[in-house]
């Protein structure tokens, strides 16, 4: 069967009650624009191509068709907090690009999914009233020209990082399942449950970094989810913001 996101490559796939409705489109805009409010929490949405793809801080988000995975989960969780519920999407995109790749996986602070300091992944999560619709890219099988070219973190596809072709619905399974799991517990116990795996997975832990014009060095991810930043004079917390990682 040629690689698909179909439903009926990716439903038969799923183990949980995420993907519930299961919303496919070969093209769209976006697949943050699929998911109206009315929709039950856990349903997801996927395209093989978008026209105008959205990324974080108003930038665009590209990908050949077919060749990366484009969903959007809609989450209706008991207060906002879209930015944890970021974190959460990049703590399941990680998981499982590690395991699909066999190489670890790093979260860049609030929503970038590294593999050895190249970008794979990114969420973005848009808080529309009551729900949260949390968008996950993550590139797969395009060959390195064909990734977009990043001024800062470059980008990197699990292809381009070892050669292998994938297909796409198994990967897409497993990234819905590792986001239920994730929420779930998120529901019950909270970011803190999520401290260490937050902690190992993150990047820019003792880095320079620059954040919004403000200079320091990341020290961690606190409680709520915000950046720890030590700055020459102060400990600041960062809750959203533009990460430069210095030299
Ligand atoms: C970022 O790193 O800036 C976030 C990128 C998020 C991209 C995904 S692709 C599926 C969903 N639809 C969009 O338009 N954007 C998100």
């Amino acid at each position: 069967m040629a690689d698909t996101l179909a439903a009926a490559a990716v439903v038969p796939l799923l183990r949980g009650r995420f993907g519930s409705p299961y919303l496919y489109a070969p093209s769209c805009e976006s697949t943050q624009r699929l998911l109206g409010g009315d929709l039950p929490e856990g349903a997801v949405a996927v395209c093989e191509e978008q026209t105008a793809g959205r990324g974080r801080l108003g930038r665009a988000w590209e990908a050949p068709a077919a060749t990366s995975i484009l969903c959007s989960v809609l989450l209706r969780p008991p207060a906002g907090r879209p930015a944890e519920l970021s974190l959460l999407g990049g703590l399941a995109a990680a998981a499982t690009v590690e395991r699909a790749l066999a190489r670890p996986c790093a979260v860049k602070w609030p929503n970038d999914v590294l593999v050895e300091a190249r970008k794979v992944a990114g969420v973005l999560g848009e808080l529309r009233g009551e729900t949260v619709v949390l968008g996950i890219g993550l590139n797969v099988n395009q060959r390195a020209a064909e990734l977009p070219a990043a001024p800062r973190t470059p980008a990197a596809s699990l292809f381009a990082l070892d050669g292998v072709y994938r297909p796409r619905a198994p990967l897409l399974a497993d990234l819905v399942g590792e986001l239920e799991e994730r929420y779930a517990r998120w529901l019950g116990e909270g970011l803190g449950a999520f401290a260490a795996e937050l902690e190992a997975r993150d990047f820019l832990r003792g880095r320079r970094v620059t954040v919004d014009g403000l200079r320091g060095v990341a020290d961690g991810i606190a409680a709520d989810g915000r950046l720890v930043l030590l700055t020459e004079s102060s400990r600041r917390l960062v809750a959203s913001g533009d990460v430069t990682v210095e030299g």
